[in-house]
């Protein structure tokens, strides 16, 4: 048992959390759309124009507040009008970044806002800027948003669609770096300076335009981006970090048998993010004074090797409350940024990398990430207020802080998450709470071996249970249990 003490001031406000910061990311990768998501209209599975009933309730329940489609490195070669109009007329092509297999286009643009409809969240589009044309993106952009007479709206009603949809955000690219062009930074922030020219602003719908942003540490091309665009260009700029356990992209670690110092590798890997973000914001400080541009995580999350004898192509991987671990740190980072930061997307929704939920024919199960989500869910919209905790070491060769926190403020609520990264001690925590009279909390816990997981076998090994918390003095006392997430909700 390690005794920790922790102060949170909630008159102290550092950001506000866009809800995006919970936001997810749907790739046509491995099982993430086909035999995920979509599984067709005549599918014997439970659905509504082929989208899955069982994923859209659990989206909804955790209230996802937007979703990125279509890549990924996917982006770099989708051409959307493949994917419109009759589906038996749809082109084939090879996805030849996943797997070499067939897409068949059968999930195009309007059944991505219809997901985003039964879903209720904001869709952001990945537009494509590696290989595709200028015009192509402006098109794009024509056809989901003008509510008039012109080439593109007439085709969006040929096709069903009468009203255009709300398009917010709009990626102007995807890792323009690598798969999206291996381009230099110079050379893409003319393209993207050309690229977003044309993407206008129709019928009231006014977009969000992010522009490739840097591969985890590329200080470089932050700096060389910021030079180069502005707040009236450019409304946000992408991170992409993925959390590697051994740090060796060959052999990046299994999913499920991992050793302690592995464990504890796996959290040191992934509180890096704090530091990136740190740099990037601080190059972002010197160029944007009013903290105009956001930095968006685009992609984030834990990847390892593939399960056995599955296609490696698919990036199909088991969730155990490592990963629910991993998920609480980010989350509680990306709070703590959230003047900076405005959207994080999980890398991916469903059967590919970190995913919520994972599925097998009818079967589906919610993962520890999942519900890390579900109890952070009382964040979102909140102001993130001040949280500081005197720490221990957790760990023997990769050392790292014992107990993650942060907390916010909404409609006189705080909530307060904490993960304790330890799976050796328990945390005694004393929470002082300054700026606001306590007088009753609830709260959840999620905890479990760090190997436990829900498979289909046994879905509901790991999932949140009600826990003690007790309150003294205007502290808040809890006895967390080794590799757990708590989330208390303060009046
Ligand atoms: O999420 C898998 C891949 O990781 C994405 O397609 C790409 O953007 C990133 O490299």
């Amino acid at each position: 048992m390690k005794k920790i003490s922790a102060l949170i001031n909630t008159k102290d406000v550092k950001g506000h959390i866009s809800p995006e910061i919970y936001g997810h990311f749907s790739e046509h990768l491995g099982r993430c759309i086909y035999n995920g998501i979509y599984v067709g209209e005549d599918s014997s599975i439970p659905n509504v124009r082929g989208i899955r009933t069982d994923i859209v309730e659990a989206f909804r329940k955790i209230k996802m507040p937007v979703l990125r489609w279509p890549g990924g490195c996917f982006a770099d070669e989708y051409h959307w009008k493949d994917g419109i109009g009759d589906k038996s007329k749809r082109k084939k092509m090879i996805n030849t970044n996943w797997g070499h297999v067939t897409e068949d286009n059968s999930f195009g643009t309007h059944e991505f806002f219809d997901l985003c409809e039964q879903v209720g969240c904001e869709p952001y589009l990945a537009g494509n800027l590696g290989s595709g044309t200028v015009s192509e993106l402006a098109e794009w952009v024509e056809y989901c948003t003008f509510d008039g007479v012109s080439p593109m709206a007439d085709l969006r009603k040929e096709n069903g669609r009468e009203k255009p949809w709300k398009l917010k955000y709009l990626g102007i690219g995807n890792e323009n770096w690598g798969c999206g062009g291996n381009m230099r930074p110079e050379y893409y922030a003319d393209e993207y300076k050309r690229y977003q020219t044309f993407c206008r602003n129709f019928s009231g719908n006014e977009l969000f335009k992010i522009a490739c942003g840097p591969n985890a540490n590329d200080y470089n091309w932050t700096e060389v981006i910021m030079k180069n665009l502005n707040k009236w260009n450019t409304r946000g700029i992408s991170l992409h970090y993925y959390t590697v356990p051994t740090g060796d992209w060959s052999k990046k670690g299994s999913a499920r048998d991992f050793s302690s110092d592995e464990y504890y590798s796996t959290i040191s890997k992934t509180l890096y993010i704090d530091e990136l973000i740190t740099r990037h914001s601080e190059i972002m400080n010197r160029y944007d004074y009013e903290n105009e541009i956001a930095l968006i995580v685009d992609e984030w999350g834990c990847w390892y090797d593939v399960e056995e004898g599955t296609n490696p192509g698919f990036l199909y991987q088991q969730n155990t409350m490592r990963d629910a671990i991993v998920a609480a740190c980010n989350l509680n980072i990306f709070n703590s940024h959230s003047k900076r930061v405005k959207i994080a997307n999980l890398a991916q929704a469903v059967n590919v990398l970190q995913s919520l939920v994972l599925t097998e024919g009818e079967k589906m199960v919610l993962t520890p990430t999942y519900h890390v989500f579900d109890l952070f869910k009382s964040h979102q919209d909140g102001d993130a207020v001040y949280s500081f905790v005197e720490n221990c070491e957790a760990g023997e060769n990769n050392k790292v802080p014992m107990v993650s926190c942060s907390a916010s403020v909404k409609d006189g609520k705080l909530t307060v998450t904490m993960a304790n990264c330890s799976i050796d001690d328990e945390a005694e925590i004393s929470c002082e709470i300054a700026g606001m009279n306590v007088n009753s909390a609830s709260a959840e816990i999620l905890t479990g071996d760090c190997h436990d997981l829900n498979d289909f076998d046994t879905p509901e090994k790991v999932k949140p249970a009600p826990f003690s918390v007790s309150i003294n003095n205007g502290s808040l006392n809890m006895t967390v249990p080794p590799c757990s997430v708590v989330s208390v909700v303060l009046e």
